[in-house]
């Protein structure tokens, strides 16, 4: 009761004076401990790009395709496949844990090609996901609990941003090895063999499969070749993180290259893949878990308890988007248009690519920007130093992450001309 009093003192001084009844509460909270974390450095950029009232500002940091107008792209395949599932009236129950059974079967058939000896023999499971995200935190938790000959992961340096957080947290310890070379903007292919060579035997490594996110480079087929016999040699564990097959180069065969030369020589890889930039189904969240495995009974062993993992992570995947993935993996038809929608936007974030290094060459630029057309897939590493990416910010409003990545998604034919104008001017 006098709690209840004094209570109510503090609700009628908080009428006049509100600061002094906000205080005994908040002094008083489980949650006062919590300090304030810093914002996602990606989604930062966007805020600060939607405060900028110039016209012609232009925003390289978000990872999302747009189209030649600088919109959002929903590709035609997927309205199509939507229109099929409308008309088909089918019910909302759950999804089994794993998964839509002929989203999962046509994910792995599109990584590892149509009947790979791994797909007919059944020596594999295909978990659907969350994204690539999802797949990424599943495999780190799966890999957590049961292999049991290492709890490190190696990342490429640099890696995407959310790979060591999800890794972190998966409960895994993070190591790295050398990727990029800051002085050719390509890939330090020496580097990476040393330092995979020095890494403890059994650990982890993950390799992007194909558009390396954020430097854009990606090892060739004669390097990928070395890179397994060495992962081979030294009884290392890859893990593939396949979030842009197709979307590198237009061709999805290409880009599973490296993914299938792995399992070819007998490295029963885990990997994880995205559908939100191939088929451009960012919000719907459809992903793929896939453990290869020595034989089919050992799958099903594997598979059993991904499903123990999952259960008490979210249960089950949501069915929208596995099902429009479904659909136009598996209608001949569909799947025709959405190869030539992906090679489009392989396509036009070629050419927008050779259009920024022609415009720089207009501008006068003296410096060697053969690197950006080398690169491939969403992001170019330009190698801006940060004081030009904050001038590049500052006086032109163009605004991009710290590290100098663009995501070439966001450059146009309209835009282009002044991008290169922009970047001149902070470079020259
Ligand atoms: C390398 C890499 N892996 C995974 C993802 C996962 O994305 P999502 O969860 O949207 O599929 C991304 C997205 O940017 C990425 O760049």
């Amino acid at each position: 009761m006098a709690l209840l009093k004094s209570r109510k003192i503090i609700l009628n001084v908080g009428a006049y004076y509100p600061s002094l009844a906000v205080f005994p509460a908040r002094a008083s909270s489980v949650w006062s401990q919590v300090e304030m974390g810093p914002p996602d450095p990606i989604l930062g950029v966007t805020e600060a790009f939607k405060r900028d009232a110039n016209p012609k500002k232009m925003n390289l940091g978000v990872g999302a395709y747009r189209d030649d107008n600088g919109k959002p792209f929903v590709l035609s395949c997927v309205r199509k496949a939507e229109a099929q599932i409308a008309a088909k009236k089918m019910d909302k129950e759950y999804l089994p844990i794993g998964g839509l059974a002929e989203f999962a079967k046509a994910s792995a058939e599109l990584a590892l090609g149509q009947n790979h000896e791994v797909l007919k023999s059944g020596r594999y499971t295909t978990m659907q996901t969350i994204s690539g995200t999802g797949s990424l935190r599943v495999g780190g938790n799966f890999l957590a609990r049961f292999y049991k000959s290492s709890s490190e992961v190696y990342l490429p340096k640099p890696s995407w941003g959310n790979h060591t957080p999800i890794f972190r947290d998966s409960g895994l310890q993070l190591g790295g090895y050398r990727y990029y070379d800051p002085k050719t903007c390509g890939f330090d292919f020496a580097g990476a063999l040393d330092d995979i060579s020095k890494i403890p035997e059994k650990s982890i490594v993950l390799f992007h499969a194909c558009a390396h996110n954020p430097t854009g480079v990606d090892p060739k087929p004669e390097q990928w070749k070395e890179l397994a016999a060495l992962v081979k040699k030294r009884s290392l564990f890859p893990f593939f993180d396949m979030a842009y097959q197709g979307f590198a180069s237009g061709d999805i065969d290409r880009d599973a290259w490296a993914v299938r030369h792995f399992i070819d020589q007998g490295l029963n890889i885990v990997l994880s893949q995205s559908y939100a930039k191939n088929m451009g189904l960012y919000g719907e969240r459809v992903g793929g878990f896939t453990v290869v495995c020595m034989d089919a009974e050992e799958a099903k062993r594997v598979e059993s308890q991904l499903k123990i993992l999952i259960r008490p992570m979210y249960s089950n995947p949501p069915m929208n988007g596995a099902r429009i993935a479904a659909t136009i993996m598996n209608t001949p038809e569909l799947r025709q248009e959405w190869l030539q929608e992906v090679k489009g936007m392989a396509n036009r974030i070629i050419s927008m690519r050779e259009q920024l290094v022609s415009n720089l060459k207009k501008e006068g630029s003296s410096h060697n920007w053969q690197h950006i057309v080398n690169q491939i897939g969403m992001f170019c590493f330009t190698g801006l130093k940060p004081d030009q990416v904050e001038r590049l910010t500052k006086d032109h409003s163009v605004y991009l992450t710290k590290d100098g990545r663009i995501s070439m998604a966001g450059v146009t034919s309209a835009n282009v001309a002044y991008l290169a104008h922009a970047i001149h001017q902070v470079t020259k």
